[in-house]
């Protein structure tokens, strides 16, 4: 009898809870999973199988309870505890500077400490624990009444449904508390929302904020799940009041239960280093994987909270710091419209140039003939203009007024490619016109381009210029042309002398060296990015294997699914495209790989690496267990089974012997290995 069995499915399915969560919370809010995603779904699954069968033992805080339920008809409407405030805003030092001088004056201290935080782009949430379970979620609604979103709340990895009495005691918190904090939509999660919404028909939604805010307003929970939203928490109350002596002890608090709160937060006395923060922080906005709009300051101590008060609709303890807008109004000169790799016919307008967050706009993307009409854009249109994150600059809406009259000329898609002349297509169902003609020299252009870029063929030198220049002159009519490129073609081109044509050469000769993977990503294959190539490589093993696979076949890789597999049948199913590959096979391309057959050895074995190793490099280690069956994890913990110890381990060493782990040295390594 396993030693699982000997449990009574109670525990037994308590047991996989607690799992359950751990792998949760390392995943959505310490961004450091211990095991694969397809652990996590047998885990998942495991306890699906069992609450099936002892539906008794569903409770409403089972991880299992995060997807589904039944659309509802609108939220009720519930009270908060204590207003949702809004905050005053300052716009530049002076303002902030004014502000904390009045803090000084009302408190009549001279020095007082202030918690900066970043200031999320979302909307705000208050959450209801009670005997340490989530039982509500209200959104803000008009700040004394919100709407109840409980069973969307649900859905989000990054809300704790309950907190065992250990972790509260352990952070200081009662069973029952309050935690307010904001909902935010990654920039990433936004874009392959819309992107996926653009392939179903439907329109994209503004930006991130709105994004985040209508999905967590939506009727189905199912759906609100797979948007991905994430919470990341900034208050701690009790009875609608804080309660810890500090606010950054209450974030504390917060990050010990198991909530997330944002890791870029400071609290000083020096009003100088609140202000660097704002400025350092504004220098890395457009790095964040996530939308901000400034700095929020607070006053750290509760007690002063207390005694400063508020004003009419927001506290005196507290201020945002806005970042200068990063929208702006300008007009619509033209509609241009821009051929992709695949054909696509992206419209773009042409903008009277207007400074937008330090730099100046010139274009702004329209995505499609949906989003044109969702608009309801005019060339002359008087427009409102947004940047975001890494998102290339997009219309919002159309301004008319008395100084902003609308334009008057109407865009149609043309019925010819502005490239080529070719065919132009809507297919049905689709948001997308594209060029039919295989040919077409936009396609062309942009194939080389990928096909040489960095993370695919790495062919260096052989940028926009050249390739315009290739193209243009027909010495390139396909990527596998470039490999038969000769120094006296290359000189032939302008602006390029000896030495470069050379330094080109010899880049593509490398160029064939690349592993399968690159070659595969190198095809242009719709859908086909860096991580299915690499996994149609380690699974296939040859670009044979690969090219005649059905699409049954093809869906049995890990990740690819009906989408991605048609894609691929398509693209192959063209004998031209076939011909090609022919062609890259001549050049001397790589087109065997290593089908990955995991060993076994160290299956279901997790190790943890520490200091360095006297032979092998981290990454060979990890390769070399990895291969074996085995994981890397990077933190130990319980489940770890071996600490591979190298010279100046450090504190993942000390866990080790704490929690009786094995520790090997590279020796021990490789006899587990052999
Ligand atoms: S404090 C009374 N902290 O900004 C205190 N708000 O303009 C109000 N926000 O409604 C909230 N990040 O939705 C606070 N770190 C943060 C925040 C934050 C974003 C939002 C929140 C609030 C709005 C106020």
């Amino acid at each position: 009898m396993s030693a699982k069995s000997c449990l009574t499915p109670e525990r037994e399915i308590e047991a996989l809870r607690d799992q359950i969560r751990h792998h949760e919370h390392r995943y959505y809010v310490l961004d450091d999973p211990e095991i694969s995603d397809a652990d996590f779904d047998l885990l998942m699954q495991q306890l699906k199988k069992l609450e099936a069968a002892h539906p008794e033992l569903v409770t409403a805080d089972s991880p299992t309870q995060r997807v589904g339920g039944k659309p509802r008809e609108g939220f009720p409407k519930a009270k908060h505890s204590s207003p949702m405030l809004s905050l005053d805003n300052a716009y530049n030092e002076e303002e902030f500077r004014d502000w904390a001088r009045r803090v000084y004056e009302l408190t009549g201290k001279k020095k007082v400490d202030f918690v900066c935080e970043l200031k999320l782009d979302g909307m705000s949430l208050a959450l209801t624990y009670t005997g340490g379970q989530l039982t509500r979620g209200l959104t803000r609604g008009d700040g004394t009444t919100g709407e109840d979103v409980t069973t969307n709340v649900r859905t989000m990895p990054t809300v704790p449904l309950r907190i065992d009495q250990k972790k509260l005691l352990g952070a200081g918190l009662p069973p029952d508390f309050e935690v307010r904090g904001e909902v935010i939509m990654s920039i990433k999660s936004f874009l392959r929302m819309n992107e996926e919404r653009e392939q179903q028909g439907l329109s994209r939604a503004a930006n991130p904020r709105n994004a985040a805010a209508g999905s967590i307003r939506m009727l189905d929970p199912s759906t609100v799940a797979e948007r991905r939203l994430d919470f990341y928490s900034y208050f701690l109350l009790r009875d609608g009041n804080t309660f810890l002596p500090s606010h950054f002890e209450s974030l504390e608090a917060l990050e010990k239960c198991g909530f997330k709160v944002n890791p870029h937060r400071l609290c000083t006395n020096d009003l100088d280093k609140v202000l660097d923060f704002v400025n350092r922080m504004e220098a890395q906005r457009e790095k964040l994987p996530y939308e901000i709009d400034g700095i929020v300051v607070k006053v750290d101590s509760s007690q002063l909270w207390r005694q400063l008060g508020f004003t009419g609709k927001a506290p005196r303890w507290a201020i945002a710091y806005k970042y200068a807008a990063r929208s702006g109004v300008t007009q619509i000169e033209d509609i241009l419209v821009q051929v992709g790799r695949t054909g696509k016919l992206t419209p773009l307008a042409a903008l009277r140039p207007v400074p937008i967050g330090g730099t100046t706009v010139k274009r702004a993307t329209l995505h499609n003939q949906d989003e044109i009409d969702r608009l309801g854009v005019k060339i002359g249109d008087w427009v409102l203009v947004e940047r975001g994150g890494d998102v290339i600059p997009k219309i919002v809406k159309v301004i008319e007024d008395k100084d902003h009259p609308r334009g008057k000329r109407s865009f149609e898609f043309p019925t010819r490619c502005p490239e080529c002349g070719g065919k132009v297509v809507r297919a049905e169902g689709e948001a997308d016109h594209r060029c039919v003609n295989a040919k077409c020299p936009a396609k062309l252009r942009e194939s080389l381009l990928h096909f040489a870029s960095r993370g695919v063929m790495n062919i260096e030198g052989m940028g926009e210029s050249l390739v315009n220049q290739l193209a243009d002159r027909q010495l390139v009519k396909d990527v596998a042309d470039i490999y038969s490129l000769t120094e006296e073609k290359l000189l032939s081109l302008e602006r390029i002398g000896k030495k470069s044509a050379q330094n080109l050469l010899r880049e593509i000769d490398n160029s064939r060296e690349l592993p399968l993977e690159r070659v595969i990503l190198g095809l242009g294959i719709r859908f086909v990015g860096e991580r299915t190539a690499e996994l149609l490589a380690e699974h296939f093993g040859s670009i044979d294997a690969f090219l005649n696979a059905s699409f049954d076949e093809l869906q049995q890789v890990n990740e690819v699914g009906p989408r991605v597999a048609e894609a691929i049948t398509e693209y192959f199913s063209e004998p031209r495209n076939r011909e090609l590959v022919e062609r890259l096979r001549k050049a001397g391309l790589k087109f065997e790989g290593q089908k990955k057959q995991r060993g076994t050895k160290l299956a279901g074995k997790t190790f943890v690496l520490t200091g360095t190793l006297p032979n092998f490099s981290r990454d060979q280690a990890k390769k070399m267990i990895e291969d074996a069956g085995g994981k890397v994890s990077g933190s130990v913990s319980k489940k770890t089974d071996y600490v591979v110890a190298g010279n100046d381990a450090g504190s993942k060493l000390d866990k080790a012997q704490e929690l009786k782990i094995p520790i090997v040295d590279e020796d021990g390594l490789t006899k587990l290995l052999a």
